[in-house]
């Protein structure tokens, strides 16, 4: 199947280079001249554990095209996936679809003979409807179809997520022409046994939403219940085992951290509340989810301002910035909303995170790695749960009190033989180990 992948994006990029090791002829374009030619290096614009290998053999055995070219890549397609991005818009809440309008016009231009269109970026309901009218302007609807085939990837796992995925939706309104296309490659994953899901183009639309809104509402739910324990001094860990073990609620997404963030979460779901504006309907239970989340923050900080006692000069060092692990996205961080509220008392803030120094931290200093943290710390907060951190060098601490904040729960309680250690959890009883 020749196919091409319109944003070379993390959803664009990984599946284009998944989609050719399937064998598949996939061509990548970008308007952006320098990703494009580092691509073809192999020099890779996002961080993900063995994307590079994939584009480096899959280039190499001409599978994998890159380039800028989007007139020709279109031409020479038969299914146009467009995966460019839909950031959040100027009000902050809808998504911005101007990227995938414009892509459409080019579409519109360029087709020579029948093609399937799919919109593989996350879109609000009736954007495909929209799609179709611009390319109706200049073709007749027998040359294209629009489809919807959302993308369930989570970052630092794309790799395993595509290609293990529990489900491939499709959306289209025209089924019996597009459905042999995409099955044909999707074959090989639901040869490894995911369903293939298939319904109307605004359902498929809605399902991507839905699915974000949920698992936001989950991770939210059990940081309140996690809020509640701190008080009657129960152990959160044990009431996500408790209750995700109930097959109707399920086990994961139930671990109670720092709120939700990500370039997907944050956004999706206050995305998905003006689509209940727009279609005059109350999405009630989201706009808590919005509410609880971005509150979450806030309080995290005071409760390091809390641990600090006399925050003014006293050194707090982050371990992990990234909102999770493997990966070094930066979007919607929960940190960024952390900080400024800890920098106004006067704290000092330095940084380690496994994925490098960020841009976006100028103004902290940043360690080389966890034990210059674990040094030179009064309170080391672990806010990503990065592998590494799981087991840090804490014979160092001999002389003084350090005092951890592990947000992520990677330690239990009382395992610290260490009596200078104090640690903070989230949801669990507060345990020091007595001189
Ligand atoms: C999320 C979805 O999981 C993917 O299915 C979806 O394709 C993607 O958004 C998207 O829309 O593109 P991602 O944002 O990469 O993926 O990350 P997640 O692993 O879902 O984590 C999101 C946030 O929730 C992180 O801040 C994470 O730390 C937090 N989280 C997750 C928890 O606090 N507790 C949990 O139990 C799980």
């Amino acid at each position: 199947m020749n196919i091409c992948f319109i944003g070379t994006g993390y959803v664009g990029l990984v599946s284009g280079v998944l989609f050719s090791d399937f064998g598949n002829n996939v061509i990548c374009v970008d308007n952006d001249k320098k990703k494009i030619e580092n691509l073809k290096k192999g020099i890779i614009p996002i961080f993900e554990p063995t994307l590079d290998e994939l584009v480096k053999r899959n280039y190499k055995s001409k599978r994998l095209h890159f380039t800028t070219d989007i007139h020709k890549a279109i031409k020479d397609s038969d299914i146009v996936f467009i995966a460019v991005g839909t950031p959040s818009a100027k009000d902050g809440v809808s998504a911005d679809l101007k990227n995938v309008y414009a892509v459409a016009k080019v579409i519109a231009q360029n087709i020579n003979k029948y093609k399937i269109i799919v919109i593989k970026s996350t879109v609000p309901v009736c954007t495909g409807d929209e799609v179709e009218k611009i390319i109706k302007k200049k073709n007749s609807i027998s040359k294209f179809d629009v489809v919807s085939n959302p993308e369930f990837l989570r970052e630092g796992e794309a790799i395993r997520d595509f290609r293990y995925p529990d489900r491939v939706v499709v959306g289209s309104n025209n089924l019996k022409k597009i459905r042999p296309a995409l099955e044909k490659i999707y074959e090989p994953i639901i040869k490894k046994g995911a369903k293939f899901l298939t319904t109307t183009r605004r359902s498929s639309e809605l399902i991507k939403y839905a699915a974000n809104a949920f698992l936001a509402t989950k991770i939210t739910f059990i940081n309140e219940i996690a809020n509640l324990c701190e008080q009657v001094g129960s152990n959160v860990d044990d009431i996500a085992s408790g209750i995700g073990t109930d097959a109707r609620i399920g086990s994961r997404f139930l671990r109670a951290g720092p709120a939700y963030g990500g370039s997907c979460f944050p956004k999706d779901t206050k995305a998905l509340t003006m689509i209940g504006n727009k279609f005059k309907t109350e999405m009630s239970v989201v706009t808590s989810v919005i509410k609880s989340n971005e509150k979450r923050k806030s309080l995290l900080a005071d409760k390091i301002l809390k641990i600090l006692g006399n925050p003014k000069n006293k050194k707090v060092g982050f371990l992990g910035v990234t909102f999770k692990a493997n990966t070094d996205d930066m979007r919607d961080t929960q940190c960024l909303k952390i900080f400024p509220k800890l920098l106004k008392k006067g704290v000092k803030i330095s940084y380690y995170d496994p994925s490098g120094e960020k841009k976006e931290l100028k103004r902290l200093s940043c360690k080389k790695n966890s034990n210059e943290i674990l040094t030179n710390s009064d309170l080391v907060v672990i806010h990503t749960e990065w592998d590494e951190f799981r087991s840090l060098n804490f014979s160092k601490i001999k002389s003084k009190k350090l005092k951890i904040f592990d947000m992520r729960n990677l330690y239990q309680p009382n395992s610290f033989s260490n009596k200078n250690i104090v640690y903070y959890s989230i949801g669990r009883p507060f345990y020091e180990k007595k001189a």
